[in-house]
């Protein structure tokens, strides 16, 4: 008999070498999904599909970049053909870019930010979309954009207008494949302790001052765990929330409350 909360589901995350996205794989992977794992970062992914696999889960790991459409058409064909289907998309792979001024800001780090954050989950849908309408059974798609999707950010407008975009074209999808029941969703987390929020922070001028700056942000007064992620993350792609389309799951301990 199959147990856990998504059992029997077939889940794809991109971004899944690190963060977010590796926990996310975990977890879905716990609670019975068989986890097909994507990054550019292959050593690292490879390590984490050994992890799950070593713990009894199902696990797959491809490389991948997400901005690539041959890379996803070769993604989605090996999915099926490994697991038979796809349920659930987690759109997580993601890149910031901060401390850039717009009167100066390169058109080059603009595109590249776009590139990754938007085109990258536009493709998905473009690509898993018709894996998950031939199943038959509706499925469940998980952008991850960010609370800088819902309020801006000096010296990140590129990431901010990047997750801003995934936050319509979350609704747009979610209106256009109500009618397969597949169900599309944002979250929009706060800062999380993830090599991403620490490479930001490296990159601030003093890291102590600006991490503790960015955590009186936070009315809960602290960083999020990856783990707090993860959890919205399989709620989203199981059956518990199969009423819900076109969300957005803001997680940031207060911080867009204010
Ligand atoms: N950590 C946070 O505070 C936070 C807050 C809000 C939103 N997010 C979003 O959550 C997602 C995960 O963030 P994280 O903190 O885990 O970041 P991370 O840097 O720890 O992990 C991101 C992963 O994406 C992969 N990646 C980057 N570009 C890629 C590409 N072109 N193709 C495939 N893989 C690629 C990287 O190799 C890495 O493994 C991102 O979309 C990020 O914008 C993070």
């Amino acid at each position: 008999m199959l147990t856990g909360r998504v059992a029997g589901k077939v889940a794809l995350v991109t971004g899944a070498a690190s963060g977010l996205g590796a926990e996310s794989a975990r977890r879905l992977a716990r609670e019975g999904a068989a986890v097909v794992l994507t990054d550019r970062a292959a050593e690292a992914g490879q390590g984490l599909a050994d992890e799950i696999l070593n713990a009894g889960g199902k696990a797959h790991f491809l490389t991948h970049d997400v901005t690539s459409p041959e890379d996803w058409a070769r993604v989605v064909e090996t999915t099926v053909q490994t697991f038979g289907r796809l349920d659930v998309l987690v759109n997580n792979a993601g890149i910031a870019m901060t401390g850039l001024d717009l009167m100066t800001h390169s058109l080059e780090a603009w595109r590249q930010t776009l590139a990754v954050n938007l085109d990258g989950v536009f493709l998905g849908l473009r690509y898993c979309g018709p894996a998950i309408a031939a199943g038959g059974r509706g499925g469940s798609v998980i952008n991850l954009s960010s609370i800088l999707g819902k309020v801006g950010s000096a010296g990140a407008a590129a990431y901010s207008a990047s997750k801003g975009g995934v936050l319509l074209l979350t609704k747009s999808a979610a209106l256009e494949w109500a009618p397969l029941n597949i169900r599309v969703n944002s979250i929009h987390p706060g800062y999380i302790d993830t090599p991403m929020v620490a490479q930001v922070l490296h990159n601030a001028e003093n890291g102590n001052e600006a991490r503790q700056m960015i955590i009186g942000r936070h009315p809960l007064g602290r960083l999020g765990e990856p783990r707090e992620i993860a959890d919205a993350v399989v709620f989203l792609a199981s059956d518990e929330s199969s009423f819900m389309t076109g969300g957005e799951l803001v997680i940031d301990g207060g911080y867009t409350a204010q």
